[in-house]
């Protein structure tokens, strides 16, 4: 069988997200928690303010071109940063992009709809169709599809957050990406904590890290469900990830997840989240955003303060993006 590093090299990918995100120790956080955290900057990919989706097209987008689409339909909540980024992807390639966005919170308010990463869409020039939910995202999408094939024009769709076995190889090559830049680090890190969502980010950094770094526990905060509903969709995207890249299949990596930190619901910040959203800013300069890495850094906080890592050490934030949101939440106050 060939490593997972010579199989994901059969893979066409675009050159979008530049190179390596920086490795950096967040010195003044340290110094008041009393234990180190170093965070990996993927909100500092290159690409149209950045974030986590860029890896993921990397490789949707490269599939988009080979099957001679001109239009990326995608789907998402109004603030999506995935929809920005899939966009931005768009615009960069002359292609069109279609989006189907929800009002996940059911807010009126003028900023969340119309600033932050929904006037980037309009920059873009995204063709936006408002729908009342995404409960059916993927019925949603293939409607669009058949809609736009029938008016002459050559769509490709990217799923929810581009979280299918294509786009998580994105994160495979994050999480390689990671481990090698763990080893010249010398750190042994306690533990890996990032936001999972539609978990694309989550299954293939795991599917990554144990393959090589296979002692570094990967642990996903859910920002929407709980575990009992977030697992299955963890477990089932690295299977077809690994089913995907040709590897062991029972060598899937244990999934852990903690969901304490989401409530009241997807979209909507909690006082935990807001207080780890100042709390970063503050201490590093370091801008989290409402929806996924202010829930996510609320939990790593929470967990270094409760002892609930199971290994002692430094820790290690994946830190996703999302920060043009901050301008539809303005958290400030
Ligand atoms: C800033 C940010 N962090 C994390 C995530 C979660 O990643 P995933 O959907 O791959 O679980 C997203 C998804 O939209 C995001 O925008």
């Amino acid at each position: 069988m060939s490593s997972l590093r010579e199989s994901l090299a059969r893979f066409p990918r675009l050159e979008l997200a530049g190179g390596p995100t920086p490795l950096e120790k967040l010195e003044r956080l340290s110094a008041r928690l009393g234990r180190d955290i170093h965070v990996k900057r993927d909100d500092a990919t290159p690409f149209a303010l950045g974030g986590n989706k860029v890896r993921k097209l990397e490789f949707l987008a490269a599939d988009a071109l080979r099957a001679g689409a001109d239009t990326l339909v995608t789907a998402g909540a109004i603030q999506s940063n995935h929809v920005r980024q899939t966009a931005a992807v768009a615009a960069k390639l002359g292609l069109r992009c279609m989006a189907l966005l929800e009002n996940p919170i059911g807010t009126a308010d003028h900023n969340y709809l119309s600033n932050g990463n929904r006037l980037l869409l309009d920059l873009f020039g995204t063709e936006v169709e408002v729908v009342a939910n995404l409960d059916t995202a993927d019925e949603l999408l293939q409607q669009t599809g058949e809609r736009l094939l029938r008016e002459g024009r050559k769509p490709y769709l990217v799923p929810i957050g581009g979280s299918n076995a294509l786009g998580a190889l994105g994160y495979v090559r994050a999480g390689l990406e990671l481990a090698e830049q763990i080893r010249h680090s010398g750190q042994r890190f306690a533990a890996v904590v990032l936001a999972s969502g539609s978990a694309g980010t989550h299954a293939g950094l795991a599917v990554a890290l144990a393959d090589a770094l296979p002692e570094l526990p990967v642990i996903g905060v859910t920002v929407s469900r709980t575990d009992a509903a977030q697992r299955p969709k963890v477990e089932g995207l690295i299977q077809r990830t690994l089913e995907l890249l040709g590897q062991d299949t029972a060598k899937a990596p244990k999934v852990e997840l903690w969901d304490e930190y989401f409530a009241p619901r997807y979209g909507e910040p909690n006082a935990g989240t807001l207080d780890a959203l100042r709390l970063l800013a503050s201490h590093e300069g370091l801008l989290l955003d409402p929806v996924y890495t202010g829930k996510a850094m609320a939990g790593l906080l929470d967990g270094v303060a409760r002892q609930r890592f199971a290994q002692q050490g430094p820790l290690l934030f994946l830190h996703t993006g999302g920060s043009p949101a901050l301008f539809a939440y303005h958290p400030a106050g």
